[in-house]
């Protein structure tokens, strides 16, 4: 359907088309036509579906607040998990992790060598020394929000301790990238560029991800690569930027007992943080704050 200038725009502002998304649609074919990989309308976010993923990430940041008031060496990491279940449910959210392509448990707990993906358990008991990524989404009215913090349990080695810090600068590199009309490719790039000077890894299997009506949606937010490639950045995205830095070598395996959590091949410790961003005329908004 084309839209002429006086009609309502797309986004349901409410305003005309010609005072609303005209020049930014214009923009982006005209970018399409000299061969740059643009945003589809899909994924540019209404005025009122960004109001949404914000109230659920308020919900998600409150269970990692929540979270980081609890942990504590002793606990198991089914205790997370009911953590998580009870006070998603009492806020009217639902963990969006839970059964989600068969996943077990309402979050994901990865210590260690475990680079994404650990499955709460009462088996699993959190030890003084352990670095331990915790990993939450959640689903409030149909609107999803992703994000993930690292905790260090009692005394952590200064290797473990660096690890955690490097991956939370590269995360920041990532968000510093983040602007309309630049490249995706460039979060990627700078993510590398501050693991790899450090002398870690960047996993190259997962990466961020578009979020907000869907738990993954495109674009595939590598955190790797060049600067200049990949999509453009358009007002009104939202998606996570999630590195996962690994001491050794970015090799993985996935745990062929679960089927789902991701370790390091080498042994090395892992580290990660998410953040659920938007970018808008200006720059870049961290949602999951
Ligand atoms: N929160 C994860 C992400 O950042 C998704 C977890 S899906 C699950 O993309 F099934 F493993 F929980
Ligand atoms: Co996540
Ligand atoms: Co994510």
């Amino acid at each position: 359907m084309m839209l002429k200038r006086n009609d309502l725009c797309w986004c349901k502002s409410g305003l005309k088309y010609k005072k609303c998304h005209l020049e930014f649609d214009k923009k982006l074919s005209d970018l399409k036509r000299k061969g740059y990989i643009v945003p589809g309308k899909k994924l540019i976010k209404t005025k009122e579906q960004i109001e949404g993923i914000k109230k659920s990430a308020e919900i998600n940041n409150g269970l990692l607040d929540l979270i980081s008031e609890n942990i504590k060496e002793g606990m198991t990491t089914e205790e997370i998990d009911k953590l998580t279940y009870d006070y998603t449910i009492s806020k009217g959210g639902i963990p969006a992790d839970l059964n989600y392509d068969g996943f077990p448990k309402s979050i994901c707990v990865s210590i260690n060598n475990e680079v994404c993906h650990g499955i709460p358990s009462n088996d699993v008991i959190l030890k003084n020394g352990d670095i331990v990524n915790i990993d939450a989404t959640s689903i409030l009215n149909g609107y999803y929000s992703d994000a993930s913090r690292m905790f260090m349990i009692g005394e952590v080695n200064e290797e473990a301790k660096n690890l955690v810090k490097v991956a939370k600068e590269c995360l920041n590199k990532g968000l510093e990238e983040v602007k309309p009309w630049g490249f995706l490719g460039d979060i990627g790039a700078a993510i590398q560029e501050h693991a790899e000077s450090n002398g870690y890894s960047v996993v190259r299997e997962f990466g961020g991800h578009g979020v907000g009506l869907d738990i993954h949606e495109d674009p595939f937010v590598f955190h790797f690569g060049k600067r200049g490639t990949d999509m453009v950045l358009a007002p009104g995205m939202v998606f996570t930027i999630e590195p996962m830095i690994n001491a050794g070598s970015h090799e993985i395996f996935i745990d062929e007992n679960n089927g789902w959590t991701a370790l390091t091949a080498d042994g090395s410790l892992s580290a990660q943080w998410e953040h659920t961003v938007l970018v808008t005329e200006e720059g870049v908004e961290v949602i999951s704050k």
